[in-house]
């Protein structure tokens, strides 16, 4: 074959040889990486997935703030030990809306990826307020001091609109009621339908059990929602993916 002929010239020839692997390497990249650029998304789209809600929003910012990820991780990996003890293994939708993203890189303490809904509301005050009262043998610090700062949502709008910036979808309607979302969710007598429409599946009550809202509030109704947002009673996977 002529081709085969030519192909001599090639190996003995080095720099030839150079140039012609570059392009071989950089039409094999481009083949690969530009259909990323086309694709609208590369992350399975799953049922019940929403922007967190303003006050759940503020808690994460405060679990962040307060450095929760050095020793918890929010991430289920896919295997049997831990999906017995978490349940479900995340999926990359569940964090889809996540600036930064928590999967963490180490566990002094148990996953929080799907702690939502495990323990109630009192329970997780008397928890941050001195884990050694409900776990005795716990190294966790204590948080007491949340249940005394009291926030009102003044830069709540603010918050949402830079995590807009970076592409999560909170509607001109949501930023608008932002500080409204913000202050109903943690009263337990506030009409809550307006943030429900927004945000289905928000969980809307007196977190902390103080009149006051508080950062203790907002922590607790972000952990309270990690992980309940997929129903995985009908979630199916997309083999195609
Ligand atoms: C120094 C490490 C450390 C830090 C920092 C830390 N925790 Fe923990 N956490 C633990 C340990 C250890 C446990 C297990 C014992 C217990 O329940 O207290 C735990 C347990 C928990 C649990 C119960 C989880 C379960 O499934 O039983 C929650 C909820 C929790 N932590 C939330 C938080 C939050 C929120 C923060 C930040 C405000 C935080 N933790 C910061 C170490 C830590």
């Amino acid at each position: 074959m002529s081709i085969l002929k030519h192909h001599k010239k090639i190996e003995t020839h080095a720099t030839l040889l150079l140039v012609l692997s570059f392009l071989v390497v950089t039409i094999g990249g481009i083949v690969q990486i530009v259909p990323l650029f086309y694709l609208e998304n590369t992350i399975e789209e799953v049922d019940g997935m929403r922007p967190y809600s303003p006050l759940e929003l503020a808690g994460r910012r405060i679990y962040i703030r307060e450095g929760c990820y050095v020793c918890h991780s929010q991430m289920i990996r896919p295997m049997r030990d831990e999906v017995e003890r978490y349940g479900h293994y995340s999926l990359a939708a569940e964090s889809m809306y996540d600036h930064p993203f928590q999967w963490g890189s180490k566990r002094t303490g148990p996953d929080l990826a799907r702690v939502g809904g495990r323990y109630s509301d009192d329970w997780h005050v008397a928890h941050m307020i001195d884990p050694r009262a409900v776990v005795p043998e716990s190294i966790m610090p204590s948080y007491a001091f949340l249940m005394n700062r009291v926030i009102d949502g003044r830069y709540i709008q603010d918050l949402m609109r830079a995590y807009r910036m970076v592409g999560v979808p909170y509607t001109d309607e949501m930023m608008e009621n932002a500080r409204a979302d913000f202050l109903a969710q943690g009263d337990a007598d506030a009409d809550h339908s307006g943030l429900l429409e927004r945000y289905p599946g928000a969980q809307a009550r007196n977190f902390d059990g103080q009149p006051e809202l508080t950062e203790m509030d907002a922590i607790i109704a972000y952990m309270q929602m990690l992980g309940t947002l997929v129903d995985f009673s009908t979630f199916v996977p997309d083999p195609s993916r």
